[in-house]
């Protein structure tokens, strides 16, 4: 081979060394700890309902539950407890669920608020001004909702 097409191999060799290096540096830097953040596959939206709930024809102390559930949880965990996208989870949910959060854990978050474990709203404070018998009321009325919707 002469000089000019040793010239050119060699060019040509060190094009190819260089475009290796650049594209695995590349690479290398896209897949630097990115794939942690997981892309959302479905855009949530603020606020909007996060469970359908079927509502049952409510009485007695469920039906009192529904006044005050609506004065006193539903801002944050939506109508008909579905819960809220980016304010807090639905209380119809298999979560909560007696044989998971019994009565008592009712009554515990309403008194002492909650630290977030379940989801990532950040915490529960506690709900100021709110009785027993208040509390009671909206166990039964979540009851009954969760109970309509299967869940039990
Ligand atoms: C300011 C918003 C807000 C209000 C008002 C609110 N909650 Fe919550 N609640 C939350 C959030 C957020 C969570 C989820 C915490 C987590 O990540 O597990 C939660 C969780 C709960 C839980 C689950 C407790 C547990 O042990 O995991 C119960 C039960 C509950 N809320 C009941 C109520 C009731 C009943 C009311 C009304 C008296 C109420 N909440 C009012 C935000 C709120």
């Amino acid at each position: 081979m002469n000089m000019k097409t040793g010239l050119i191999i060699g060019l040509a060799v060190l094009a190819g060394a260089g475009l290796y290096v650049f594209t695995r540096s590349n690479s290398d830097s896209a897949g630097s700890g990115r794939q942690d953040v997981a892309a959302p596959t479905q855009q949530a939206v603020a606020g909007e309902a996060m469970a359908e709930v079927k509502v049952p024809a409510l009485e007695g102390a469920a039906l009192m539950g529904e006044r005050a559930f609506n004065a006193k949880c539903a801002s944050c965990h939506g109508k008909n407890a579905a819960g809220q996208q980016g304010v807090a989870p639905p209380l119809v949910h298999k979560y909560y669920r007696p044989g998971h959060h019994g009565d008592a854990a009712f009554f515990m978050a309403a008194r002492n608020g909650v630290r977030s474990h379940h989801w990532r709203f950040g915490d529960m404070p506690p709900v100021k001004g709110i009785t027993e018998a208040e509390i009671k009321t909206i166990v039964a009325y979540v009851r009954a909702l969760q109970k309509e919707n299967g869940i039990y």
